[in-house]
């Protein structure tokens, strides 16, 4: 008896050796960064930390955004540099050229032969030409039940003119990008941690909580098991122009682009300008990209009629009274004679049809409704404005759309992976994490 009771304890004293050795030389994968919404301006935040000081503060979440940039008062560090003209990190950058600095950090004198960059304030289309700095990123990893913290050393931003926080939700001192750039968050983290290029995204409705996490991982249930049997995969297809003109060098847009080919209400398709629905590939204008900058999906005029023309209908045949529209929404109804669902508000369906008949983004009343008062809901699209700065994209999917959805973009293989609703799985955002 006795050998064999040594040989159990040896076994698992060898077992547990080489568990913690695994666990200790496992390195980082994929790093979390938790979202709120901003009630008032409908916009998706996180929290970062920044500097040998770990400066925290919130920044709004741009999917297609280029960059990290932000002003605070409250950044103090002894570790910021700049990036300097003709470095590596300059030549990741749409590099705008040298100049001497005029906006930095407290206590950081201003440097000459300074990299620069445009950064973009997407509500305001304010462009600011500054300097590019750099400094730690602190971020967040999980393993397990334990959460454990890193940094990315050299992460580039930009520390900006003050005017490009206007019209930021007002907890913020910035926005964080996370566009098809080199200088991006998931870029950095990429190469950072050779990890592969690629993010998950799950925004959450007002009030509530969500998560982004970048790079790879496995992530809690029942998300995990949404991941890996129940996506919808799309390619990620390219804008070949900016679809912010006078940005003058970067002719790529930096935003997400996906090939909607048709529009159902129900079961019946929207009558469509197909010329709309592509990318014109000389001009850049047409297409469906999304944004997180935007609170709802804009729609072409044209898209946006047909959409309302055809929703009225299939609205009316379940009872559901129009009444008169709130401003910016085109279409409202009596919120008494609609009743509720796990998804929602029962109404009609609204379907983006992808690349091809069997893949498409299905929305229920929980991302199609929008409560405007006791009475009152409205169809929660809207009529895109004209781009003033560059060509105008037909379909803009905005925030509220992808609210309690599981959304992956992997950027290295251009491809989007998307869950139906969350709530079909009796989930949401909130619960979204890794594992
Ligand atoms: C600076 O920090 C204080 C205290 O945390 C905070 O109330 C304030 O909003 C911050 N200011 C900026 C500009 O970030
Ligand atoms: C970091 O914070 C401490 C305490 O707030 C402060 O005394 C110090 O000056 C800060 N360091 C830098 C480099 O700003
Ligand atoms: C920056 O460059 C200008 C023009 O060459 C020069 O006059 C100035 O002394 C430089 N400043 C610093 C801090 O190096
Ligand atoms: C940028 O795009 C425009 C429009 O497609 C094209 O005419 C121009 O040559 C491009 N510039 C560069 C530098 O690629
Ligand atoms: C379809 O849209 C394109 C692009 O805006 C426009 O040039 C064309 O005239 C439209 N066709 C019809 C039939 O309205």
């Amino acid at each position: 008896m006795a050998p064999s009771t040594i040989s159990i304890v040896f076994f698992s004293l060898i077992l547990l050796i080489s568990h913690s050795n695994a666990k200790s030389s496992r390195k980082p994968e994929a790093f979390t960064f938790p979202i709120k919404k901003d009630d008032s301006t409908n916009q998706y935040y996180t929290n970062i930390q920044i500097g040998s000081n770990s400066t925290k503060f919130n920044v709004v979440i741009d999917l297609g955004g280029k960059l990290l940039y932000f002003n605070s008062i409250n950044y103090s560090t002894a570790s910021y540099r700049p990036v300097l003209c003709g470095t590596p990190q300059c030549s990741i950058s749409s590099g705008g050229g040298c100049m001497f600095c005029v906006f930095s950090p407290p206590d950081t004198p201003c440097t000459n032969n300074s990299c620069t960059d445009y950064a973009l304030n997407p509500f305001s289309g304010t462009r600011g030409y500054s300097p590019l700095g750099q400094d730690s990123l602190l971020v967040r990893y999980a393993r397990g039940a334990h959460r454990y913290y890193t940094t990315v050393d050299n992460f580039p931003f930009q520390f900006s003119d003050p005017v490009l926080r206007e019209g930021l939700a007002g907890p913020a001192a910035g926005l964080i990008g996370l566009g098809r750039t080199q200088i991006s968050l998931p870029a950095q983290i990429a190469s950072a941690f050779r990890v592969r290029q690629r993010f998950a995204l799950c925004l959450p409705p007002a009030g509530g909580d969500g998560n982004l996490i970048v790079g790879e991982t496995t992530y809690s249930n029942p998300f995990e098991g949404i991941s890996k049997s129940s996506l919808f995969t799309t390619p990620l297809i390219r804008n070949r122009v900016s679809t912010f003109g006078n940005e003058v060098i970067g002719n790529l847009t930096h935003e997400y682009f996906i090939d909607v080919k048709s529009v159902r209400v129900g079961l019946k398709t929207l009558s469509l300008n197909k010329t709309l629905l592509s990318i014109n590939n000389k001009d850049g204008s047409g297409g469906t990209s999304i944004r997180t900058v935007r609170a709802y999906t804009g729609l072409h005029r044209s898209i946006y009629m047909a959409l309302i023309d055809e929703f009225v209908k299939a609205a009316a045949s379940q009872n559901i009274k129009r009444v008169a529209s709130v401003a910016p929404f085109g279409a409202c109804f009596g919120s008494k004679t609609v009743t509720s669902s796990k998804t929602g508000p029962q109404v009609p369906t609204i379907d983006f049809v992808l690349h091809k008949k069997s893949v498409y983004w299905r929305f229920y009343g929980a991302n199609s409704m929008v409560r405007v008062s006791d009475e009152v809901i409205c169809l929660a699209f809207v009529e895109g404005a004209t781009n003033l700065v560059g060509p105008t994209t037909s379909i803009e999917v905005g925030g509220y759309q992808m609210e309690n959805y599981l959304l992956e973009f992997d950027v290295a293989s251009s491809k989007l992976g998307f869950s139906s609703s969350l709530l079909l799985h009796d989930t949401s955002c909130s619960k979204f994490g890794a594992s």
